[in-house]
């Protein structure tokens, strides 16, 4: 559904934003371009939008070139991030009837549209109110809502959660679910990586307009290799004698400000049970031991520093 292929962007012949950027969206699937500020990501989604022509390279959505073809590609998409097109004096309900008129939709079922989506993305409580009384997260909603008027085949959202308090973010988060439920293809970007972990299918990690990593959130923690065990003892006088039965074990340290010695695990549950024999033979009373994977910032930091040392 969505697909580019070695797509370049050089702004003012020397700022290369997007550099051989290739990869690949399924129909009916979340894909999250995840990277820092400045990484590319809405250079990407403007590219895909058509708003900005990539210097080389090819980009085709929905079918249709984004060069050759940008009114189809417009019609098949979700204008999704444009605050800017709401009317602040109209009603958040006002204004998603004017969106779906200028889309083409006759009076009646606009306002039925606008009925289910408001249903849907509880707004009733809001939707009589003028929107310049809404809250950032009110307006977020009301503004993905009013690009849902006619539903489109694909959505880009930019950074939708960016700014937004943690209950704001969960209310965007639940909204990309049901969208996606409902066949629709997105591409999101982020810079959390706990969001691309959760909301998407596959994630594709952009670091200074390169690609450095395309997988889902379980492919990337694998490619920083294995997880670690650690165990945290009730009393830190303890410490020293876990760290001397487990010392000869691959990567074993002692964190004294921790109370935790870690240790490497390649075999995984088996490094675990390994670590848990030798441990109970000393009698010592714990407070945790456990099996820890990497987590996906841990990823997203190895991943980008391989890249740019
Ligand atoms: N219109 C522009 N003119 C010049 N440089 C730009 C323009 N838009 C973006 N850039 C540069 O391109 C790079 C990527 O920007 P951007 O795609 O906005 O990144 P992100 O959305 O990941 O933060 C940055 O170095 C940015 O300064
Ligand atoms: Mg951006």
């Amino acid at each position: 559904m969505i697909e580019l292929d070695g797509v370049t962007k050089t702004f003012d012949g020397t700022i290369q934003a997007l550099h051989e950027v290739s990869f690949f969206v399924p129909t009916g699937s979340v894909c999250a371009l995840l990277g820092h500020n400045g990484a590319g990501k809405t250079t990407a989604i403007k590219i895909l939008s058509t708003l900005l022509r990539p210097s080389s390279g090819r980009a085709v959505v929905a079918g249709c070139d984004v060069v050759k073809e940008p009114a189809k590609v417009r019609a098949s998409i979700g204008s999704i991030g444009q605050f800017a097109a709401l009317d602040f004096e109209l009603t958040g309900r006002e204004n998603m009837v004017l969106f779906g008129r200028l889309r083409g939709m006759r009076r009646k079922q606009a306002r039925l549209r606008a009925d289910a989506l408001i249903h849907q993305f509880d707004m009733s409580h809001a939707a009589d109110r003028q929107v310049r009384t809404y809250s950032g997260g009110m307006l977020r909603r009301i503004d993905i809502a009013a690009g849902l008027m006619v539903t489109p085949k694909v959505i880009f959202l930019d950074e939708p959660t960016t700014g937004l308090d943690p209950r704001s973010r969960r209310n965007v988060w639940g909204l990309v679910s049901s969208l996606a439920a409902e066949g629709v293809t997105i591409l999101l970007t982020t810079q959390y990586l706990e969001e691309a972990d959760v909301l998407s299918d596959s994630i594709v990690l952009l670091s200074n307009g390169r690609i450095v990593a395309n997988g889902t959130a379980e492919d990337l923690k694998r490619r920083v290799g294995p997880g670690y065990c650690t165990v945290s003892p009730v009393n830190p006088a303890d410490l020293s004698k876990i760290f001397a039965v487990v010392s000869e074990l691959d990567g074993a340290e002692a964190d004294y400000e921790a109370n935790t010695v870690s240790v490497l695990a390649p075999d995984g549950v088996a490094t675990l049970g390994e670590v848990f024999r030798r441990v109970d033979r000393l009698g010592v009373e714990l407070v945790d031991i456990a099996l820890r994977k990497p987590s996906l910032d841990e990823a997203f930091l190895h991943l980008t520093e391989s890249v740019t040392t």
